[in-house]
């Protein structure tokens, strides 16, 4: 068997990260290995997301951009997936001539057999059936060259909530739960390759099991808690209205589940949440928080936000900053709201104009950024523990550190916070894997010395000051 080249592009959630790899490890026995050149790969994917019209507008611009490489090279295979495909499905072929393939979100299972059908014969295909049944993928354990220490692993597809502006029950279908043996299975395998923190993915994780019978989501933390070897567990995104006090109680009883919660509040009146089909109030939200901070007081909250969905007045924007400002999250996404295929919320009247829900956005940015610096700010001064990720981002580019240079690693905190420090190495023409290879996958202590927006600095604290767990 030849060795090909597959180019694998990503757009969306963690759960299209999740899924580009299922797809790569799915091809590999046809002999596809990653490569991060396009022109030398001879297949090409693209991994699609749809939620906001940004999103579909960047897919579509990345598959514009292959239409030259396609005339130059005929033979190269392009193929498009992921929720955009789902949504467009047969459309995406005869508005691209480039695109020699379309599969939907439930046909990664199949896409060995398309892909090697493609090869040995030349036409332009569309798969996007749906099914209510789960398909189980290998665990995958070797894509990275370097040591994982993180990793996701999807427990639930799909969503039944049909918020009136979301397209993912549309894309992702129905909300089915996977067995929780299977994921204690797929979760060990991860362990015994060498990740130590999982992040379990679901749209809504707090529902896992119910539609089924299977264990509550609660349960299945305590389940995955008790693997030996695995040292945190992460999980998003919770839905408040499922958010239970077992769940909560769990971020107390369970010493692996880390102190964070994303907890999407969509708005902060109780008018445009009823208008959005969310079924919680306001008063939930906030005693759900309130129980949250009392359970675990120093819980870190995130959360996501939606400026100027259709019929949003000022006085309901105002009374969403003022909860913005009552709850201080850790941290926030903001978005503008857009229309989406099928959603409800297409046909609501009161749309915002474009300026408007700029403006809304901004000032929600804005009134954020204070508290998200000042959450920071109060871990200045203390010693934290960080489970150490990889080189930071400022490094990871270049092959060898420059003479004197010290390695600069990154990592998280129990509560989510990124964390960069200096482990004190340098040694020019050194492999940085080498060289953070005793730090990397490992916990540290370090004393964080300065706060950012998005980051904090801190220093290792010394062996001998024993840090190592
Ligand atoms: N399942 C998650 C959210 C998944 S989508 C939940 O229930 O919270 C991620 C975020 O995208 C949403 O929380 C929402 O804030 C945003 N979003 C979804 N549809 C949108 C739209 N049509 N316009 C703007 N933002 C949207
Ligand atoms: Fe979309 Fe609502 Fe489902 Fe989240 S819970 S994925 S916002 S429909
Ligand atoms: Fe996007 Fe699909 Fe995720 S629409 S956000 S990739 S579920």
């Amino acid at each position: 068997m030849s060795l090909k080249n597959l180019y694998l592009k990503t757009i969306g959630c963690q759960m299209n990260v999740y899924d580009s790899d299922q797809i790569a490890n799915k091809l590999k026995p046809l002999g596809y290995r990653m490569t991060t050149a396009w022109e030398n790969a001879d297949l090409i994917i693209a991994n699609t997301c749809t939620i906001r019209e940004k999103a579909e507008q960047k897919a579509f611009s990345f598959l514009g951009r292959l239409a030259s490489l396609k005339r130059k090279r005929p033979d190269i295979i392009i193929g498009i997936g992921g929720c955009l495909a789902q949504q467009e499905g047969k459309k995406i072929l005869e508005r691209m001539p480039q695109i020699d393939l379309v599969f939907g979100t439930h046909a990664i299972s199949r896409l060995p057999q398309i892909i090697s059908r493609l090869e040995s014969q030349r036409f332009r295909l569309v798969d996007i059936e749906m099914s209510e049944t789960i398909d189980e993928f290998e665990p995958v354990v070797d894509l990275q060259a370097h040591q994982k220490v993180t990793s996701f692993v999807t427990i639930m597809q799909g969503c039944d909530n049909y918020c009136t502006y979301c397209v993912v029950p549309y894309v992702r279908g129905r909300e089915t739960s996977r067995d929780p043996d299977s994921i204690v299975s797929e979760i060990k395998s991860l362990v015994n390759s060498g990740v130590s923190e999982v992040t379990l993915l679901g749209q809504n994780v707090n529902s896992y099991g119910k539609k089924e019978g299977l264990c509550s989501f609660s349960n299945l933390l305590s389940i995955l808690n008790r693997i030996d070897g695995l040292k945190r567990i992460r999980f998003t995104t919770s839905h408040p209205k499922d958010l239970s006090f077992d769940l909560i109680n769990s971020f107390d009883n369970l010493n692996k589940l880390c102190h964070h919660i994303h907890l999407p509040l969509q708005s902060g009146a109780n008018r445009i949440l009823k208008r959005m089909h969310r079924k919680y109030s306001i008063e939930l939200y906030l005693k759900k928080i309130e129980e949250l901070r009392k359970l675990c007081p120093d819980i870190a909250i995130t959360s996501d936000i939606i400026a100027g969905f259709p019929g949003e007045t000022e006085s309901d924007f105002k009374e969403t900053i003022d909860v913005i400002k009552e709850v201080e999250f850790d941290g926030l996404y903001a978005f503008m709201y857009s229309d989406r295929p099928n959603a409800l919320s297409i046909r609501f009247p009161g749309k915002i104009s474009e300026p408007v829900k700029q403006a809304r956005l901004q000032r929600i940015l804005d009134v954020q950024e204070q508290f998200t610096l000042k959450k920071n700010m109060m871990l200045v001064g203390s010693t934290e523990l960080v489970l150490v990720e990889g080189v930071s981002k400022k490094q990871s580019g270049a092959e060898a550190l420059p003479e004197n240079q010290d390695l600069e690693l990154t990592g998280r905190t129990f509560t989510n916070k990124i964390v960069n420090f200096n482990c004190g190495n340098s040694r020019a023409g050194c492999g940085k894997e080498i060289l953070g290879k005793n730090y990397i996958g490992k916990m540290v202590n370090i004393r964080i010395e300065k706060a950012f927006s998005h980051s904090l600095r801190g220093t290792l604290v010394k062996k001998n000051q024993s840090i190592l767990v």
